[in-house]
């Protein structure tokens, strides 16, 4: 059973208009401890009842939890910005929580319900209120996890469960990507298509690059999906991307920027895309909540090096950004 341990002390005061005394300019995608967590439990044949807001801090584990032995977990990323106009804006959260009652029938978890994931996520971002970036400067990540917390030794589904958010303020820059084509990241058949954590877990890390693109495991010939994100090609004013069967996860950027592509009147097209169709083409760019909407620089496939130079007057990532802002959020009360 996951209980909490000693609270994690955070000693940041608040400065200037109540924000913590942190760099907003140097923030990168990593974790800086805010003020609260949201836990939530069930055993396994119950559902999910009543959560709260604790301090931020370590949790306790049972050595035999699920989790741990057997990688039963899922998680979702999303994030809660404030607009110019001051207003505190969630994307999409529904989304989310949809997507993670389907990831946990897969692994076979009791899910919170849509309102109780949604609302969960609002207590969270409205209780580390003081780090939600100021406007342009990046975002509060908000990292809603499922957890088999309780102890199993067979396999077999972990008799309790914990739901649990935490969340941190990032920003994200541009990718150089690594085509990788030794190791395969999903399978037909498989859990590539939900966001269990097992599919982050075998992550590769090429020296020099800043994520990897996987390839299809049949045929090694069609790109799939990037570890942390979806990935889209542009050739003359067409946008592609690899159709999600399974082995790719459905992102929600991915979906709202096929949405606003059409309606901004790209062609849009899923299909399959092979590797070296990709090595030709005008823009690359990917999607995500990290990286929210951005161009890819430079792809290295097999020793070979593309850069792409896409300007921000023919960048159809950069046109599509500056729309997104205001595209499907869901303002928070403040
Ligand atoms: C997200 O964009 O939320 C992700 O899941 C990527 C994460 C693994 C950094």
């Amino acid at each position: 059973m996951a209980a909490i341990s000693s609270p994690i002390s955070l000693s940041k005061a608040n400065g200037e208009n109540g924000y913590p005394e942190i760099d907003w300019d140097s923030l990168g995608f990593g974790i800086t401890p805010t003020d609260y967590m949201y836990m939530m439990k069930c055993s396994k044949d119950e559902e999910f009842t009543e959560g709260k807001l604790i301090p931020y801090g370590n949790i306790e584990l049972s050595p035999a939890a699920g989790v741990l032995n057997y990688g039963q977990g899922l998680f979702e990323g999303m994030k809660a910005m404030r607009t110019q106009d001051g207003r505190i804006v969630l994307f999409r959260p529904d989304e989310n929580a949809l997507r993670m009652k389907i990831g946990a029938e897969r692994m076979c978890m009791p899910s919170p319900s849509v309102y109780q994931f949604i609302d969960a996520v609002k207590q969270t971002a409205l209780a580390n209120k003081r780090w939600i970036p100021p406007p342009g400067k990046g975002s509060l990540y908000i990292r809603p996890l499922l957890l088999g917390s309780g102890p199993i030794l067979g396999v077999s589904p972990a008799p309790e469960y914990t739901f649990l958010i935490y969340a941190s303020p990032e920003e994200s820059g541009a990718l150089n990507l690594y085509v990788e084509d030794q190791f395969d990241r999903a399978s037909h058949g498989g859990a590539g298509g939900v966001k269990s954590i097992t599919n982050y877990a075998p992550v590769r890390q090429r020296q020099r690059f800043s994520d990897v693109l996987y390839l299809d495991s049949v045929s090694g010939k069609y790109i799939e999906e990037v570890s942390t994100c979806n990935v889209f090609i542009v050739k003359d004013k067409t946008i592609s991307t690899p159709p999600t069967k399974g082995t790719i996860l459905p992102g929600i950027t991915r979906k709202s920027i096929i949405e606003l592509a059409r309606d901004l009147g790209f062609k849009v097209e899923e299909r399959q895309i092979a590797v070296e169709e990709m090595l030709e083409v005008d823009e690359v760019f990917c999607t995500g909540t990290a990286v929210v909407v951005v161009p890819v620089g430079s792809i290295t496939y097999q020793g070979k090096r593309i850069e792409y130079r896409a300007t921000d007057t023919n960048s159809v990532s950069k046109s599509c950004c500056q729309v997104m802002p205001e595209f499907k959020m869901v303002r928070l009360k403040k």
